[in-house]
C-alpha cells in the first residue's frame, strides 16, 4: 500500500458517523451531535433545479474547469458579498471544498515540503498534506487565543514552508481571525516564498464581525498566492451534493485544471446548474437563510449559558455551528464513555490537534432529539 495513505488515519468525525450510522440501523437512539452539517433541508428551489437540468438531459461531459455560467455565477456572488473582483477564468469547481483542498495541496506540495497548520484544525488538512509527502506542521493557538500570531508564525517557519493554511470562520472552534490582526498576518508573510490557503466554508455562518479574506485589503497584494476556498454545503444545505471551488491564481491554473481533468473529469454537470440556480435566486435563500441562522444563535446563546452555569471551559464561538468545550482532567475514554453510558456521539479535542486531548467538539447544528439530548445531559449530566 502506498506509504503516505499508511501514515494517516480516518478523520475521527467522519469514522464516528459511519459507526453511528451502523448502530442507528441497528436500532439504536443516538443524540448526534457529531457531524458538521446544516441540520435543514436543501432549499426546494435548488432541488428543483437539478430536476429541471435533469429533465432537461444536462446529463453529458462538460467542462473539466466548471461551467462557465457557475464561475460567472460564483464571480457575481462574490461581487456583491464582499465587493471582490473576481475574474471567473480563476474559479474551480470543485467536488466539494475538500475536493479544492486536495488540488491545492496537490499541485504545490513535494514530498519533504512543510504546510503550515494551526491546531486546532480540521483533520484533513494534515491528512492530505501528508497523503502528498508534504510534512504538517502544526502550530498550537491554544496559548494565544486560538488565533494566530505573527510569532507563532515566524517561530515555525522555514526553508521548507511552502504553505499556510488559515480557516476562519474555524472548525472547530468557531473563532474568526480579527480582519486587521490578518491584515497584519498577512502583509508579514507577503515577504515570504508561501502559498497561502484560506479556507472560509463557513463564511455565512457569523454571529459577530466577520471580513472575508477577499475583502481585506492584504488579498490584493498577495492575490498571486492566495488559493481561496469556498463551498455550497453549509450556507445552502448542500453537503450531499459534493459541490465546492477554489479561486486560483493564475500561475497555479494550468497544474490545477490538469488535476480536475485526471481526476473527477468535471463535477456533475447537473449539480453545476442547480449551483448556478443556488447563487442567482440568493433572494429566495435569504429567508430560509435567515430562519436556519435564527436557530443557531438561538441555540449558540443557550448553550453559552448553560455551559457558563455549569462552569465548563469553551471557546467562545464567533461562526461556525460548533462549540470546543474543555474538561479539565479530562479521562482519556471521555467521548467514549459519553456515548456508551449516555448515547451521545461527539469528536475528541485530540482529533483537531495533540495539545487538545482534554477538550471535545459538539455541533449545534443538529436534529431537534440529537440537541436537546445533548442539552439535557449538559444541563444535568
Ligand atoms: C473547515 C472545513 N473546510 C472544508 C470542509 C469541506 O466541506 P465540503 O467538502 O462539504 O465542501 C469542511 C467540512 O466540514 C470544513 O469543516
Amino acid at each position: 500500500m502506498n506509504r503516505y495513505l499508511q501514515s494517516i488515519e480516518a478523520p475521527a468525525a467522519i469514522e464516528i458517523a459511519d459507526r453511528i450510522r451502523k448502530k442507528e440501523a441497528d436500532g439504536e437512539l443516538i443524540f448526534k451531535v457529531q457531524t458538521g452539517e446544516p441540520c435543514f433541508n436543501t432549499p426546494d428551489y435548488i432541488s428543483n433545479a437539478l430536476f429541471e437540468a435533469i429533465n432537461n438531459n444536462k446529463t453529458n461531459y462538460s467542462y473539466s474547469q466548471g461551467l462557465p455560467e457557475l464561475r460567472k455565477a460564483i464571480s457575481f456572488h462574490l461581487k456583491q458579498a464582499y465587493s471582490a473582483n473576481i475574474d471567473p477564468t480563476n474559479v474551480f469547481i470543485t467536488n466539494g471544498g475538500v475536493h479544492a483542498i486536495h488540488c491545492a495541496i496537490q499541485s504545490l506540495i513535494e514530498p519533504g515540503e512543510e504546510v503550515m497548520i494551526f491546531d486546532p484544525s480540521w483533520p484533513q488538512y494534515a491528512n492530505i498534506t501528508k497523503l502528498y509527502g508534504g510534512i504538517p506542521i502544526k502550530v498550537s493557538t491554544r496559548e494565544t487565543s486560538f488565533v494566530p500570531t505573527i510569532k507563532s508564525i515566524s517561530d515555525n517557519i522555514t526553508s521548507k514552508t511552502r504553505m499556510v493554511i488559515f480557516n476562519s470562520p474555524n472548525n472547530p472552534t468557531g473563532k474568526i481571525i480579527p480582519s486587521k490582526m490578518l491584515q497584519e498576518i498577512l502583509h508579514f508573510l507577503a515577504d515570504l516564498d508561501v502559498y497561502i490557503l484560506f479556507d472560509e466554508v463557513y463564511d455565512f455562518i457569523v454571529y459577530e464581525e466577520f471580513q472575508s479574506i477577499l475583502s481585506n485589503p492584504a488579498f490584493e497584494e498577495l492575490k498571486n498566492r492566495i488559493i481561496y476556498i469556498n463551498s455550497f454545503s453549509k450556507t445552502f444545505c448542500m453537503t450531499g451534493w459534493r459541490l465546492g471551488y477554489a479561486i486560483v491564481p493564475p500561475e497555479l491554473s494550468a497544474s490545477y485544471l490538469k488535476l480536475l481533468q485526471n481526476s473527477v473529469t468535471h463535477v456533475n454537470t447537473f449539480v453545476q446548474l442547480a449551483g448556478v440556480v443556488a447563487l442567482r435566486d440568493m433572494e429566495i435563500h435569504k429567508e430560509l437563510f435567515k430562519s436556519m441562522m435564527e436557530v443557531y444563535n438561538f441555540r449558540r446563546n443557550e448553550l453559552i449559558e448553560v455551559l457558563t452555569n455549569r462552569s465548563f471551559e469553551f471557546v467562545y464561538p464567533e461562526g461556525s455551528f460548533y462549540f470546543f468545550i474543555r474538561i479539565p482532567n479530562m479521562e482519556p475514554n471521555f467521548v467514549s464513555q459519553l456515548l456508551s453510558n449516555h448515547k451521545i456521539a461527539s469528536v475528541p479535542g485530540e482529533a483537531y490537534g495533540k495539545d487538545f486531548s482534554d477538550y471535545f467538539r459538539i455541533s449545534y447544528a443538529v436534529d431537534k432529539t440529537s440537541y436537546d439530548g445533548f442539552l439535557n445531559w449538559l444541563s444535568n449530566g
